[in-house]
């Protein structure tokens, strides 16, 4: 029987770093080259060849799609060279989260990565889902799904000592979040507008530095688990609730083992138990700096490396000589 500490063993750690900045550097190639496509592959590349080099028994539970529409990564793939020879460990990847930023060379884009121990990570379908989140220091249940956002906005406010008004909200730029915005304006609200990106969003919120108070809107359901795992470990709240637009969905859901498709998950229920949350910046953003190619060949990446059972948080610059991680 492994306890927490030996599961995820603390060498894993600072290996996670090199995952993330594997694939991030893939995927810096192609930033600003208009592809999304390729700039994705070129990072679940990476990022699988970069698993596959570590000491454990890792399943994909969270991945870039099922095995019929993703040949890497996929949900149910074993990764890591200790499979069957070592702790069970589950993982949830998006080895580039914000494509499109990167094809357009915005901010914001990450190479993500959590593991935790088996059965650790809510299995989420590749569906939307609606999230709030807040950042540390909050009673428990300030915000909820159940509340109106001027409910939410105005307990938030409350508890911070401000005006609502004062109340820095970070939203999706989408059509689908019209009623959310206009809410949030109505209340004389200041909004991050973000075109995508939901992780960097959701993470926003737990860092004074962006004065982001709240995150709230729909974004995918994988994202949203990445969240969860790095709110675990950084602190903060978190609300999840799957959105579902078609039968097709709802059986995904199905098959995942899901049987409430109304649930609403906080965040132990969607990261549970000790994990490791690592993010690599592959553009520049509010929490990393992106990956730069220097004169002399060298290429830099900063990371984010964090672990729920300790509360460490680590950030790790990194310089590559020959252009890979290592
Ligand atoms: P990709 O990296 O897969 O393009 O996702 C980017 C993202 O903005 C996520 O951060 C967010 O959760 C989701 O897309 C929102 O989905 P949509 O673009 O359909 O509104």
């Amino acid at each position: 029987m492994f306890n927490a500490s030996s599961v995820l063993d603390r060498v894993l750690v600072l290996e996670m770093v090199r995952v993330t900045e594997a694939a991030a550097i893939g995927a810096s190639r192609l930033i600003g080259r208009g592809d999304e496509k390729a700039a994705d592959a070129a990072a679940v590349e990476a990022m699988r060849t970069a698993l596959n080099e570590l000491p454990m028994d890792g399943t994909v539970v969270i991945g870039e799609g099922e095995r019929d529409e993703a040949p890497m990564l996929y949900i149910g793939e074993k990764v890591g060279k200790a499979v069957g020879d070592a702790p069970a460990i589950d993982i949830a990847l998006d080895p580039l989260e914000g494509t499109t930023i990167t094809a357009k060379a915005g901010p914001n884009a990450l190479a993500v990565l959590a593991i935790a121990e088996k059965g650790g990570l809510l299995n989420a379908p590749d569906t939307y889902m609606e999230k709030i989140a807040v950042g540390p220091g909050y009673p428990r249940g300030v915000v909820s799904l159940e509340q109106s956002v001027t409910d939410n906005v105005r307990a938030l406010a409350a508890a911070k000592g401000v005006e609502p008004g004062d109340i820095i909200a970070c939203v999706l730029d989408r059509p689908r979040h019209a009623d959310i915005i206009a809410e949030l304006r109505s209340l004389g609200c200041g909004i991050k507008l973000i075109p995508d990106g939901d992780v960097a969003g959701v993470i926003a919120t737990t860092d004074p530095d962006t004065s982001v108070d709240i995150y709230i809107g729909t974004g995918g359901a994988p994202e949203g688990v990445l969240a969860a795992a790095a709110l675990r470990c950084v602190g903060g709240q978190m609300q999840g609730r799957l959105v579902f637009r078609n039968e097709d969905e709802k059986a995904r859901a199905a098959k995942w083992g899901i049987e409430d498709l109304t649930r609403i998950y906080n965040l132990e229920d969607m990261a549970k138990g000790d994990c490791i949350f690592a993010a690599t910046g592959v553009t520049d953003g509010s929490l990393l700096e992106g990956v730069k190619r220097l004169k002399d060949g060298t290429v830099t990446t900063e990371t984010v490396v964090m672990r729920a059972s300790s509360g460490t948080i680590r950030y790790v610059k990194g310089e590559h000589r020959t252009g890979q991680s290592s």
